[in-house]
């Protein structure tokens, strides 16, 4: 569906496909020279990340906004990976969220999140958590704004660029699969 003229900033969510492989790759490796989201250093080629979409439990999202143009352009991702191996963890869920730099602080974030969280519901999943560096003040904004709990933090949980830094724990519960 095209977006609406009269309204350049529409947004939408849906589920990634391995075209949006490049995009995912280009807003990580972002997040990931930024220093600022992630111990991670090293940058992901689009293939790398294909294995993201062969999880059925383990949902991975896009979110787009429409341009002037009548294209829609994604803007963030968000996606779920398995959070260990043992059979009894199987509704545990970690997962990480990166919006492009040009469109955050608009509402991307959080509606990567909402649906993320009715996906993960879908999928099965009871429990979805995450670690967060302690000054990455816009995620701990928006998963307090989601329902996540912070569980508490784990100090010089690892070294990044030769600094120990400390992490958030966070977990949001979800219900409908609770019961
Ligand atoms: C964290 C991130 C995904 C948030 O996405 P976003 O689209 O900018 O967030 P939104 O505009 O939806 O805002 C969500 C909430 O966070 C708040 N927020 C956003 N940026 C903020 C900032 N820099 N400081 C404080 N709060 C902030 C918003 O006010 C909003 O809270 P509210 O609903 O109570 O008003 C985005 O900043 C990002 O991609 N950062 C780099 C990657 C990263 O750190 N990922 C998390 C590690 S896995």
């Amino acid at each position: 569906m095209a977006p609406d003229p009269a309204a350049p900033s529409a947004l939408r969510v849906r589920p990634a496909t391995a075209a949006d492989l490049p995009c995912i790759a280009r807003i990580y490796n972002e997040g990931i020279r930024s220093g600022r989201a992630t111990f991670e250093t090293r940058e992901r080629s689009p293939g790398e990340l294909s294995a993201w979409l062969e999880r059925p439990q383990h949902p991975v999202l896009v979110a787009e906004r429409g341009g002037n143009a009548g294209g829609w352009t994604v803007v963030g991702w968000i996606a779920a990976a398995p959070y260990r191996p043992r059979a009894c963890y199987g509704g545990v869920a970690e997962f990480s969220v990166y919006v492009g730099a040009e469109a955050r602080g608009r509402g991307v974030g959080s509606a990567l999140m909402a649906a993320f969280v009715r996906a993960c519901e879908d999928a099965g999943l009871w429990k979805l958590v995450a670690r967060v560096f302690v000054d990455n003040a816009a995620s701990r904004a928006l998963l307090y704004r989601h329902g996540f709990r912070e569980v508490g933090v784990y100090e010089k949980h690892a070294q990044l660029r030769g600094v120990w830094r400390d992490v958030v724990i966070v977990e949001r519960l979800l219900g409908r699969n609770l019961s």
